[in-house]
């Protein structure tokens, strides 16, 4: 084999997509006979899987990359790589900052690194960031857990919010089909996977660009039709999936959740702000008493289930009293965790043409104020763990204490208890809860599940 004992490594930034991306590139690497280097300065290939959500996830990449170019210097057979959403929006002009770069390659390119490689070992330098029909995956992807994967449904993203660089980066919505879907993760049960976290970017559009429809041919398949399908795969003991936009959230799919006991009782579903000025200049299309109407239909069929979310403070223009409106949107609710951010202006995204920008000292003082009211808002919704028996799916030792194990309920909360990983990783076991924090809980082993 021509590429035998090179050694690759892939650093992954950003979201869930990225690091389903780098998984299925990694298998084309090692279908290639590359191995894997867990130090990037001992590897013969480094790719960088980047992610430019905010100001701060983009420069990373580049401190990053500064430090392998200068490598490149002394080993000129190096293989550079940046593939990803930094990739897609810098294009030609990476080569421009970083010459010694090989391949840039945007996330629709992920599936086609071998016959890019290809071109680069020619001698060619290559950028691949032009709108491709997505290929299916024909490699196997090299998971990082043996447990839980990721499945794409849908890659891209057809909303337009006035913030957000993915739908530049990522390209127009390309549904997989169900057949696809169902196949991979019949694939995955047979190989000993129990959880599979179903992905796109705005999940509730999967289907919309798919040609047929239902058998019956009254309406277009949906993320609903998807569950009902792939629900009872043999193995899979567990489906999640993420992330659900709130305008185009249904109580069908709530009931399917309810009905389908393998789908997980967890939403995500980011609202951005509590104020509904606000979410009309972030172009979101609801409104918050939508929002909340969507989470108390979610607690009349299932009052257990996880709520998480996104929220960006310090959106432009953005006054004390509308955030003050997100603040009290989670109190009213109370959520499990929320992800939350300072609003970064992006390039090429109308918002950071807007001259109503906030200041930093603003922005960070809201983000703190947020966090203190998730931190506390999580806390009071791990309480109603204590004293329950809860099942939980065991994935690894915790990292910070060896003696215990962590795994995850199924609202998704990260889970503590002490047992040995040679027994237990990949089992399903029923752990009583001792102790709550805001975003872990601990206990004790009370039986194998299965
Ligand atoms: N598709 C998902 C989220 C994708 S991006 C959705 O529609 O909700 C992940 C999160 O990053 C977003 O939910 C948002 O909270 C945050 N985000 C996106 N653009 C941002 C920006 N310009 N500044 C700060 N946070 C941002
Ligand atoms: Fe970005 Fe909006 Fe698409 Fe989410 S739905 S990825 S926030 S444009
Ligand atoms: Fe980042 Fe791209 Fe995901 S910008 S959040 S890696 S879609």
């Amino acid at each position: 084999m021509k590429n035998a004992s090179k050694k690759y490594n892939i650093v992954t930034f950003g979201c869930q997509m990225n690091k389903a991306d780098s998984e299925r590139m990694a298998g084309v690497l090692e279908n290639m006979g590359f191995e894997a280097s867990e130090d990037p300065n001992l590897a013969d290939l480094v790719l960088y899987n980047t992610c430019t959500i905010r100001d701060n996830a983009e420069q990373k990449v580049y401190s990053y990359l500064g430090r392998q170019a200068k490598r490149k210097h002394k080993q000129p057979d190096l293989t550079l790589i940046v593939a990803g959403c930094v990739a897609q929006q810098e294009g030609e002009q990476l080569l421009r900052r970083v010459p010694e770069l090989d391949l840039v390659m945007g996330p629709q390119h992920a599936n086609r690194l071998e016959d890019l490689l290809t071109q680069v070992f020619d001698g060619n330098q290559v950028v691949a960031t032009e709108p491709i029909q997505i290929v299916e995956d024909i490699t196997k992807p090299r998971r990082d857990s043996e447990i839980s994967a990721w499945v794409n449904i849908i890659y891209g993203c057809n909303e337009r919010c006035s913030y957000c660089v993915v739908p530049n980066v990522r390209g127009v919505e390309q549904s997989r089909t169900p057949e696809a879907i169902r196949a991979e993760m019949v694939e995955l049960g047979k190989q000993g996977y129990k959880e599979i976290t179903l992905l796109g970017q705005n999940i509730d559009a999967y289907g919309r660009d798919l040609p047929g429809s239902t058998p019956e041919g009254r309406h277009k398949y949906t993320l609903t039709d998807l569950l009902y399908y792939v629900h009872d795969i043999p193995g899979i003991e567990r489906i999640r999936f993420a992330t659900s936009h709130p305008r185009y959230f249904t109580e069908r799919l709530i009931k399917a959740c309810q009905e389908l006991p393998n789908v997980c009782e967890h939403f995500h579903i980011p609202f951005q702000s509590g104020d509904n000025d606000i979410l009309k200049a972030m172009k979101r299309g609801y409104t918050h008493e939508k929002y909340r109407r969507i989470i108390d239909t979610i607690r009349e069929y299932m009052p257990d289930a996880s709520i998480t979310a996104d929220a960006i403070v310090g959106f432009p223009g953005e006054t004390e009293t509308q955030f003050e409106n997100t603040l009290q949107l989670i109190e009213d609710i109370g959520f499990d965790l929320v992800n939350t951010a300072a609003y970064s202006p992006r390039p090429a995204t109308p918002a950071a043409l807007w001259e109503n920008q906030l200041s930093e000292e603003v922005k960070s003082d809201r983000l703190q104020r947020l966090n203190r009211l998730v931190f506390a808002s999580a806390e009071t919704r791990s309480e109603r763990y204590l004293g329950r028996e809860e099942e939980i799916l065991v994935e690894a030792q915790n990292t910070k204490d060896l003696n215990q194990l962590m795994g995850r309920t199924r609202g998704n909360r990260l889970t503590f208890f002490p047992g040995k990983i040679e027994e237990l990783q990949g089992k399903t076991v029923k752990v009583k809860i001792t102790a709550i924090r805001s975003f872990s809980i601990t206990g004790e082993l009370v039986e194998v599940l299965s």
